[in-house]
């Protein structure tokens, strides 16, 4: 039994707040009110590890006081001041030139906004907008993939394909001048074709997709380096380094979007680095702030900003280069540099992937464990064979046990069969061993179907 504040409060939650991607009206009975290191604790005083870093943002672990004592001096210094029309504040200055120096290649330019979904829908126009400045107005359309998500803003709605279809269901039609392609998805490839020998065939549909659009209509190719919420999905070798040829052989923009994969969670700063690819435009949110604070960016490389030099960006929302955000993230981006984040990533991801192929793979339920440093995932089935996704009822009661256990994690991707193990990129060996302990014999508890 909860105690009396907690049914009071879960009360209040359900008299006056809608929340995401539940059943309006319906509540985990679960109120989180402090966090610390890799723990979440709740009115209860119960404490739970946090395995998918909240929605995979809290890179940097809960509790760093560096970051709480950088937000609380800026906020006695100043609160808002705009960015609009030139003017500058010295926080985001400095936040914009860390950022420079992590970014790969000449990404040096950035634009910043309050989050993923506005740094979606910024790149998408800054993209456009260059082509335009470049005197090709025809340049318009935007490709990407099939199982992505990419937010629920007015254009990153229309570039989220979870699932089949769902989140635009019910909001009417999509304008023109998006088109998908198959993901690299090679567990269910879309194309029934086998690795390697395929050629990364979903790499060279690309190509294809291009030429018979006509390269003069393709704005850019957009994609997320590793697909996070589609289910923590990795595309093979190759990939990366082909869709970075076709895009520069066709004139057309590359667009990587690191707000889930950025910022240590892979075990690199950016994803793409496993590949040695630059893209032209970068997004990012989430771990720039650590999540401590919404703030989101998008970053493009000198011949965009050239291309844009002395012409208008038309194009801005009132938060951009907020200096409290932009205090929190040039804290952020120290301690990233400071405590090591990314080799710790690196470090401890190897240790739970070497855990999760040998220990969780052979079970009955397991299709696959897929990911990079502390971005894997494994995809729950009820039959290796057929590879049938697991029952809902299984996967509700697995959920509700691990979470019982002590374990706050999700069971999510574009056919909600995928585990994420996706903790805070700050957490120990040993932490990590304790929560994959507790959630070991829940997952080998699966009965095969
Ligand atoms: C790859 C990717 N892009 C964009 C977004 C949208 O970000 P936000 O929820 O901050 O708007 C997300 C959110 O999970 C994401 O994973």
């Amino acid at each position: 039994m909860a105690s009396q504040r907690t049914e009071e409060l879960i009360k209040l939650d359900l008299d006056h707040i809608v929340h995401p991607y539940v059943a309006v009206g319906q509540h985990m009975g679960i109120i989180f009110e402090k966090a610390h290191g890799v723990y979440l604790v709740d009115t209860e005083g119960k404490e739970y590890f946090d395995v998918s870093s909240q929605l995979m943002c809290s890179n940097l672990g809960h509790g760093q006081k560096e970051i709480a004592d950088a937000v609380s001096e800026a906020i006695h210094k100043t609160d808002y001041t705009t960015s609009f029309y030139g003017f500058s504040n010295p926080y985001t200055i400095e936040c914009a030139r860390l950022l420079a120096e992590i970014t790969p290649g000449d990404l040096n330019h950035f634009f910043f906004t309050s989050g993923g979904s506005e740094s979606v829908d910024s790149a998408i126009k800054l993209a456009r907008l260059y082509w335009h400045y470049k005197g090709k107005d025809t340049k318009y359309k935007i490709v990407n993939l099939y199982n992505s998500y990419h937010g629920e803003t007015g254009i990153s709605t229309y570039l989220t394909r979870m699932g089949r279809g769902a989140p635009q269901m019910g909001f009417g039609p999509e304008p023109p001048g998006y088109l998908r392609i198959p993901p690299y998805y090679c567990y269910r490839c879309m194309f029934g074709a086998k690795y390697p020998d395929c050629d990364v065939l979903c790499a060279r549909f690309l190509k294809d997709v291009i030429e018979s659009e006509g390269a003069d209509s393709i704005a850019a190719f957009f994609a997320e380096p590793i697909q996070g919420s589609g289910g923590v999905i990795t595309p093979p070798d190759g990939w990366w380094p082909m869709v970075r040829k076709i895009c520069t052989d066709h004139d057309v923009l590359l667009i990587t979007d690191e707000v889930m994969t950025g910022f240590a969670r892979t075990g690199k700063m950016f994803a793409t680095e496993h590949w040695n690819v630059v893209p032209d435009i970068m997004t990012m949110a989430k771990g720039i702030t650590g999540a401590y604070l919404p703030l989101g960016a998008v970053a493009m490389n000198d011949n965009i900003y050239e291309a844009l030099e002395g012409n208008v960006f038309w194009h801005g929302v009132t938060y951009t280069g907020h200096p409290i955000p932009s205090a929190a993230s040039v804290a952020a981006l120290n301690l990233y540099k400071k405590q090591k984040v990314v080799d710790n990533a690196a470090r401890v991801g190897a240790h739970i992937r070497q855990r999760l192929d040998k220990e969780f793979l052979p079970l009955p339920c397991v299709g696959l464990v897929d990911g990079k440093g502390m971005f894997q995932a494994i995809e729950l089935v009820n039959d290796k064979k057929t590879k049938t996704v697991i029952d809902l009822d299984a996967k509700t009661e697995l959920f509700k046990k691990i979470l019982q256990g002590g374990v706050y994690l999700r069971i999510t991707g574009a056919l909600a069969n995928r585990m994420f193990i996706c903790p805070p990129c700050t957490m120990t060996i040993d932490e990590a061993d304790r929560a994959l302990d507790i959630i070991l014999p829940l997952v080998a508890g699966l009965k095969p179907k």
